[in-house]
């Protein structure tokens, strides 16, 4: 497995492998991996074939993250990523830093403090001064709650798209608003690469797994089921009554998750999965997705009825 943490290494490497006729699979990641992560790379692999090449990036994006988020205790631990990935028969992984993705212009810096405001609103970081911004399907659900967020994704997965030259890339269905997003981009700015989303992996009890369960310490982590019972909840409701108001469906979550001592709903949705668009009739098929805090933790979690 090789590394590789340079734009110019990369694009080198990304070139080689086309004109070699080879199929390139990317999987995005901000690391801190678990099995959820592992099953996009098992699904990449699917999709290249053993003679393609697997790449993995992984790299904390501060331009996604708003300033009051939690950039800078993000859980990080590229050793043990780095050997979950080559046990996974990843090809390449990715490791950019700040620098690199977000400051250097031919060899020199533009600012010598390269962290300095990274990811704020008010002021960009120096030398870098270009988004990718969608402008219809990122209003909603997380786009409405963290305001420059999926603007930080969709630049930064543009830039993995041009650094890597993939022509398949998987994304996780846990974070459906950010795939579909995504999907949206490549299509509208023409990006040759063709989008797989792949199933959200979870804990035994339902909890979807994600790098922050990590700051799920105590008795948070068991609180936290309730993202997924109120899933279940939702799903059962549709089932037994084929349609369902979604302001009804939304008032039960909120009564469920307030039953949690260290839950707080930030928001729950109702919607059509392709559009986003809100539903006021659940029926099923449509989508749910939710964001509760528990404790300081921010969780998401979402799923088909
Ligand atoms: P990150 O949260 O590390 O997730 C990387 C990919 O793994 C995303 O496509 C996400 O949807 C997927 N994923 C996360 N948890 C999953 C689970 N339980 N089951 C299946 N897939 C799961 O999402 C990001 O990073 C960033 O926004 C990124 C796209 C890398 C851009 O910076």
């Amino acid at each position: 497995m090789q590394r590789v943490a340079s734009i110019a290494a990369m694009q080198r490497l990304a070139r080689q492998w086309q004109r070699a006729g080879k199929h390139i699979g990317l999987v995005p990641t901000m690391g801190y991996l678990h099995a959820g992560h592992l099953s996009l790379v098992k699904r990449a692999r699917q999709a290249v074939g053993k003679n393609g090449v697997v790449a993995v990036s992984i790299y904390v994006n501060p331009v996604q993250f708003g300033p009051k988020e939690d950039f800078s205790k993000y859980p990080r631990d590229l050793k043990r990523d780095l050997k979950l990935c080559r046990d996974a028969g990843v090809d390449v992984v990715f490791v950019p830093d700040d620098r690199e993705m977000y400051e250097r212009r031919g060899g020199s810096l533009s600012s010598p403090d390269p962290r300095k405001n990274l990811g704020s609103t008010e002021s960009r970081p120096t030398g870098f001064s270009t988004y990718v911004v969608e402008e219809r399907l990122s209003r909603t659900m997380e786009g409405a709650a963290r305001p420059t967020h999926f603007r930080g994704v969709t630049t930064v997965v543009a830039k993995l798209f041009n650094l890597v030259l993939p022509d398949v890339a998987v994304f996780g269905a846990k974070d459906w608003q950010q795939a579909t997003i995504i999907r949206r981009m490549a299509a509208d700015l023409n990006f040759p690469v063709r989008i797989l989303v792949a199933p959200t992996l979870r804990e035994r009890d339902g909890l979807a797994m994600s790098s922050r369960n990590k700051y799920l310490t105590g008795g948070l982590r068991a609180q936290a089921t309730v993202l997924w019972c109120s899933i279940q909840m939702a799903r059962a409701t549709v089932k037994k009554l084929k349609a369902f108001p979604a302001a009804g469906l939304k008032t039960a979550v909120k009564k469920l998750v307030a039953c949690e001592p260290d839950a707080r709903l930030d928001y729950v949705e109702f919607f059509d999965p392709d559009t986003l668009l809100p539903v006021s009739k659940v029926k099923r098929g449509a989508h749910m997705a939710l964001a509760v805090f528990v404790g300081k933790t921010r969780l998401i979690d979402n799923a088909r009825l």
